[in-house]
């Protein structure tokens, strides 16, 4: 872990955030290439979930939550950690994490703390005003339910995605971006006949076991752990949580939960008419029917299948994959960060042999900006003069493919091109290097 944190300070991707001024416990900021992998990773998960699908729509909902929203869905009653007082030092742990130096001492006993970050929407400070950050994007899904079924005119089974900033006051954020307390998941709520629940459940699991492996997490790091007892969510009927060996541990990378009618039942007005099975609080508050009629024209409550990741997550996991440090002899070695292709933050470099030779700088940026048009990702002009060096950098931040412009390029008009995971050099025509290009992101676009 401390390998992968000093990489992501010294390359700029992750960043203790607030800094300058002593920084702020459990959050992040992410510098220039964190930024691109992390929305490499988003956009994956997008086009997995929503474009290459016909049953899926998306959405953008705000962070800001009414405080019903959260009171019907059970956070604010439930969304609690057991809090523990050390009476010797006077600091507070959730109670599975408490650190060996307290274990002995006299500590309190647990009473619950919730998550919720609350504060106040408009000029006046009181409890008509108080609104949540929201701890999950799901709950803006439900409540938006009507409104997505109205403007598409969808049927079941048919889901809802979202990508977004989730807030928890976790007691103890540790490992990393691993807990934090400001954070992203990408989460989709999917919509489907009570009974039909459990199939798809199923689907779902395959389908976001196989997606992590195409970001580059092999199966055999992968396990599916079924949650059980008190550790399973108030509303879930069953819960497969998709563990990863991570740094620090094997832990939870996303669940899937199979929700039933929970949600939509908890937030929909009429709760009596609608033969709601979940158990949920009764609603006088809520304006909106959130049912779709079956074929019979009869009203019925969707159960509910979500997959949800944590995005930060996914960026550690991916990192860890990919970092390795290769044995080169000599008492060489090399770290390089082997990113799939999609993820890489930065795609090519085009490195000029000399630095302040403008025949070669100008010819440089203009490859630069043609390899750019194709908006496959981000394609640089690395100009440290040293061509070593800038290879061992974009090992390390896992750029796939170098470019060096030198006089050869001027005179015979030919680059070479070095790929990152073979080290292999080759040279080619300039007027070949787009195709080149193109070709090897092919699958990058797709
Ligand atoms: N809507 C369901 C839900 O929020 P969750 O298991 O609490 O379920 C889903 O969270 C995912 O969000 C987790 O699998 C994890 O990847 C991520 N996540 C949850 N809490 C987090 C935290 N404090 N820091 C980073 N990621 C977190």
């Amino acid at each position: 872990m401390e390998e992968i944190v000093s990489l992501c300070k010294r390359r700029g991707f992750i960043f203790q955030s607030n800094e300058i001024y002593g920084g702020l416990q459990g959050l992040y900021d992410y510098g220039p290439l964190g930024v691109e992998l992390k929305n490499n990773l988003k956009a994956a998960w997008w086009k997995s979930t929503v474009y290459n699908r016909d049953d899926v729509e998306g959405l953008d909902t705000s962070i800001l939550t009414h405080p019903d929203v959260l009171k019907y869905s059970g956070h604010e009653d439930t969304f609690t950690d057991p809090l523990i007082d050390c009476k010797s030092c006077g600091l507070r742990f959730r109670q599975d994490q408490i650190p060996d130096e307290c274990k002995d001492e006299v500590l309190t006993d647990p009473r619950d703390f919730n998550l919720m970050f609350k504060t106040n929407v408009g000029p006046v400070t009181d409890e008509s005003s108080l609104a949540y950050l929201r701890p999950e994007t799901a709950q803006q899904i439900y409540i938006n339910f009507k409104n997505v079924l109205d403007s598409t005119s969808r049927s079941l089974p048919f889901g809802i995605a979202q990508i977004g900033k989730s807030f928890r006051n976790e007691i103890t954020p540790r490992n990393f971006i691993f807990r934090v307390r400001e954070f992203e998941q990408m989460e989709l709520e999917f919509f489907v006949l009570p009974g039909e629940d459990e199939e798809w459940h199923k689907k779902w699991i395959k389908n976001r076991v196989s997606w992590w492996e195409e970001q580059g997490i092999p199966s055999d790091k992968l396990t599916l752990l079924e949650v059980t007892g008190d550790d399973l969510a108030h509303y879930s009927k069953s819960t497969i949580d998709i563990m990863y060996k991570f740094p620090h541990g094997e832990e939870e990378l996303e669940g899937i939960a199979n929700r039933t009618d929970f949600d939509l039942g908890s937030h929909t007005k009429n709760q009596k008419d609608l033969n709601i099975t979940a158990k949920v609080k009764d609603n006088n508050d809520s304006n909106t029917r959130l049912a779709i009629q079956n074929d019979n024209n009869d009203w019925i409550v969707p159960y509910v299948i979500e997959p949800s990741a944590g995005v930060d997550r996914g960026v550690l996991a991916v990192i860890n994959e990919a970092y390795t440090v290769e044995d080169l002899g000599d008492d060489k070695k090399r770290t390089v960060l082997k990113l799939k292709k999609h993820l890489a933050p930065i795609k090519a470099a085009v490195i000029p042999l000399k630095r302040n030779n403008d025949d070669l700088v100008n010819l440089t940026h203009t490859i630069k900006s043609s390899l750019q048009q194709y908006q496959i990702g981000r394609v640089v002009v690395e100009n440290t003069g040293n061509i070593g060096k800038s290879y061992r950098k974009h090992d390390e931040i896992g750029t796939p493919l170098c470019i060096t412009v030198d006089f050869d390029t001027l005179e015979n008009k030919t680059v070479t091109i070095r790929d990152r995971d073979t080290m292999e050099q080759k040279t080619i025509a300039l007027d070949e290097l787009n195709k080149y290009f193109i070709d090897f992101f092919s699958d990058v676009k797709s």
